[in-house]
């Protein structure tokens, strides 16, 4: 039986090392046209590809699209599967590699198994309650002026949502304060995060992968002297200051290029998804206005709503857990558009799922986005109801069913930080304004689901 090692290094085209046609002819599928496959196809829509593939072939099927074979492994079993992986048979590290490699290189989710997990164990300093609670204080501060600046009318609410998260990430991530810097490393980082789905992967001059290749190195650059810098002088209670100086088991500090990667990481794998989550959030809530109301009653009575300024209160930190309508509303939010709609990895080793043998070397991928819509998971799963997350449904069903922050080994770092900034989000939002739809969205649904017409509502003053 083949088997690749964990520590191969990444295949830079996610053909090599692959199983061909022939070792995949037992697994129903298509391979499309000639050269493009299906990737037309699936880039037109995503979700109507795999409803038809499923229809056609059920639940395991082959697909060729970007330029190699992809097994796709669809439901709650699946999900737990790759997830999971009892027996460590899928590498991460592989199935995102292709992906994103060449400008987020040794990121948390492209390592695999002991490394993966000892960087992880080290990182994961950055999300304890004691810095927890100071990013609460800037997000607080952040999110309670731009809020104001908003003010009252029409807007494109996910341009608006984008910025601010940025400028967040300046704050609390990054530890600086807004302005000229900030734009500078905000502009380098929109180059990269561009990039990595580019069509174009080479650096050619005035291709957007050269405007990516160069903003990483302006990051490198800066991540790397702070690091020292914050190692030397001692850093805040920022992100990457935590970052800087996170530890090994055995006392030892992350080499700095590490932490370097880490951090690009980091940003990239926060952004474009706290970005999506709420703007679908803002839809769904514009589009029910009485869920909006519900959920502006709770935060009022947590919050004690406008204060005496005439400006609504911070959300303490020891007050979220208390929101809890508004906690659901924000997973049914992500259930219907989950910002990561599929996952990839590598199988190290031959598998067997559905009554079929997978061979090692096959590039799998599970559909959050489908599973999330099943009918066997969920009652009614088209319709908005925050009601689907009350505990008794969630125990009564599948662990699997329900996975916008993955599960597992890679179970997103970062969710209790997006909970957190969209409460405050809301918290400051939803005393202010009521939020109505001017526009129904055109969703984007990849790679991460935007709105094209950047979800146009207005905020008329309570
Ligand atoms: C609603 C917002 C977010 C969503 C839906 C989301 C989703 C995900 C998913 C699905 C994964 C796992 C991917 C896999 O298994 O291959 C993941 C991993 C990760 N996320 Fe998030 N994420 C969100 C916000 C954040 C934020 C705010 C941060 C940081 C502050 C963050 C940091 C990370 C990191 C570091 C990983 C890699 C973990 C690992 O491989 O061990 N994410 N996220």
């Amino acid at each position: 039986m083949a088997t690749l090692a964990a520590h191969d290094p990444i295949p830079t085209h996610w053909t090599e090392g692959a199983p061909s046609a022939v070792d995949l002819a037992h697994i129903p599928g298509e391979g499309g046209w000639p050269l493009v496959g299906n990737t037309l196809k699936m880039l037109k829509d995503p979700h109507a590809f795999t409803r038809r593939m499923v229809e056609i072939y059920g639940r395991v099927y082959k697909n060729k699209a970007f330029g190699g074979w992809n097994v796709g492994l669809i439901g709650a079993d699946a999900n737990e599967l790759l997830l999971f992986d009892r027996n460590k048979n899928f590498s991460s590290e592989q199935g995102w590699g292709p992906i994103l490699d060449q400008l987020f290189p040794r990121g948390l989710m492209l390592m695999d198994f002991d490394h993966h997990r000892a960087d992880r164990r080290a990182l994961s300093i950055a999300f304890k309650p004691g810095p927890m609670r100071h990013y609460s204080g800037s997000l607080n501060r952040g999110i309670a002026q731009k809020v104001e600046d908003w003010g009252e009318g029409p807007m494109q609410f996910y341009p608006a949502i984008k910025t601010l998260t940025l400028d967040l990430a300046a704050d609390s991530f990054i530890g600086i304060e807004w302005g000229p810097e900030a734009d500078k490393i905000n502009t380098a980082f929109i180059d990269m995060v561009q990039a990595s789905v580019a069509p174009v992967r080479k650096p050619l001059p005035f291709t957007q992968m050269k405007r990516g290749v160069d903003g990483r190195k302006f990051l490198v650059d800066f991540f790397t002297a702070e690091t020292h810098r914050r190692r030397a002088e001692g850093g805040g209670q920022d992100m990457f200051s935590q970052f800087a100086t996170a530890e090994y088991e055995d006392g030892s500090l992350m080499p700095v290029d590490e932490v370097v990667d880490h951090m690009n990481f980091l940003m990239m794998a926060a952004h474009d998804t706290i970005t999506s989550s709420a703007t679908s959030l803002i839809w769904l809530l514009a589009k029910h206005p009485d869920w909006q109301e519900k959920l502006r009653q709770e935060v009022e009575s947590v919050t004690g709503g406008i204060g005496a300024d005439g400006r609504p209160r911070d959300l303490d930190y020891d007050d979220m857990g208390k929101l809890e309508l508004l906690e659901m509303a924000f997973k049914e939010a992500l259930r219907m558009v989950p910002p990561v709609p599929s996952t990839p990895r590598r199988a190290l080793r031959e598998f067997e799922f559905g009554g079929y043998r997978i061979p090692a070397g096959t590039h799998v991928g599970i559909n959050a986005y489908f599973v999330h819509h099943e009918e066997e998971n969920w009652d009614n799963p088209h319709a908005f109801d925050p009601m689907h997350f009350t505990p008794e449904k969630v125990k009564a069903r599948h662990k699997y069913a329900w996975v916008p922050f993955g599960g597992g080994a890679h179970m997103c770092l970062g969710l209790h930080f997006a909970y957190m900034q969209v409460k405050i989000l809301m918290a400051q939002l939803l005393p202010r304004y009521r939020i109505e739809l001017v526009q129904e969205p055109d969703w984007q649904p990849w790679p991460i689901p935007k709105p094209r017409d950047g979800l146009r509502i207005s905020l008329k003053a309570i």
